[in-house]
């Protein structure tokens, strides 16, 4: 059975104080929670968060990192660093990152081995752009994405790989993939981590989805077979939307 995986990505939201507020308020509504749970404040609170969830049901995530360990790379953040703080997890490869910052799938990859080194958990973000859906070529760029995310990662290592399917036309938009257009990459995906890594892998690995994940919509996903959990942006950043998803039943 796998575990269900609700993350909080803050994005560029948020000063130390306001994260802390909401730090706060997450560590008391969802302690009795029963699923894995992650929030990824901005780097400039990942202090002031990780002091607040240490030690409780909330893991500590960054969200982004340098594919570097150091050196000269004005305005990047390295593992190291991030460690340094206690950071347990990094989203890799977001849509934003992708699409705003031009993130390749070969950067990305060397970001998800150098986690993957260091003893972090990854979250392989995927997902097809409006046009490629429309062109039918959803499951062809969540394989590419896939694939050359993972490329050289070994079966040793999956159990800190995380795929969050998000679809980026649903990204911010108020637009939700249905459950079962969602369902149906996730089986896909999870039949190309079986290529790659055989049945067992494919099984046990969790699946988030993202992309206009609301309290309205989670238990409906999360219903689906092959939807482990959610990645939740927008209604991350206050508790009263992103409890009711963290404790959906
Ligand atoms: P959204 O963002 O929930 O605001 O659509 C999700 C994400 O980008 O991770």
């Amino acid at each position: 059975m796998r575990n269900y995986y609700i993350a909080g990505n803050w994005k560029m939201h948020k000063t130390r104080s306001e994260a802390a507020d909401l730090a706060r308020a997450l560590v008391s509504s969802l302690k009795d929670g029963k699923h894995k749970y992650l929030v990824a404040p901005s780097f400039t609170a990942l202090e002031t968060v990780g002091a607040l969830v240490k030690g409780t049901n909330i893991r500590l995530g960054a969200q982004n990192m340098a594919a570097e360990e150091q050196g000269a790379h004005t305005g990047e953040v390295s593992v190291l660093q991030l460690k340094d703080l206690g950071v347990q997890t990094v989203i890799l490869g977001h849509s934003e990152r992708r699409h705003v910052y031009k993130e390749d799938d070969a950067l990305i990859n060397r970001k998800v081995k150098l986690a993957l080194k260091h003893g972090l958990e990854a979250i392989l973000c995927i997902g097809e752009l409006l046009e490629e859906r429309e062109a039918g070529k959803a499951e062809q760029v969540c394989e590419t994405q896939t694939v050359k995310g993972l490329e050289g990662v070994a079966a040793s290592d999956l159990a800190n790989i995380v795929i969050a399917y998000e679809p980026v036309w649903a990204i911010g938009t108020g637009k939700t993939a249905t459950p079962e257009d969602a369902d149906a990459i996730h089986a896909y995906v999870r039949k190309v981590v079986g290529k790659l890594y055989g049945a067992d892998a494919a099984e046990k690995i969790i699946i988030q989805y993202g992309g206009s994940v609301k309290p309205e919509n989670a238990s409906l996903l999360m219903a689906k077979e092959n939807i482990d959990g959610a990645l939740v942006g927008g209604a991350a950043l206050k508790a009263e939307t992103f409890v009711p998803i963290a404790l959906f039943a």
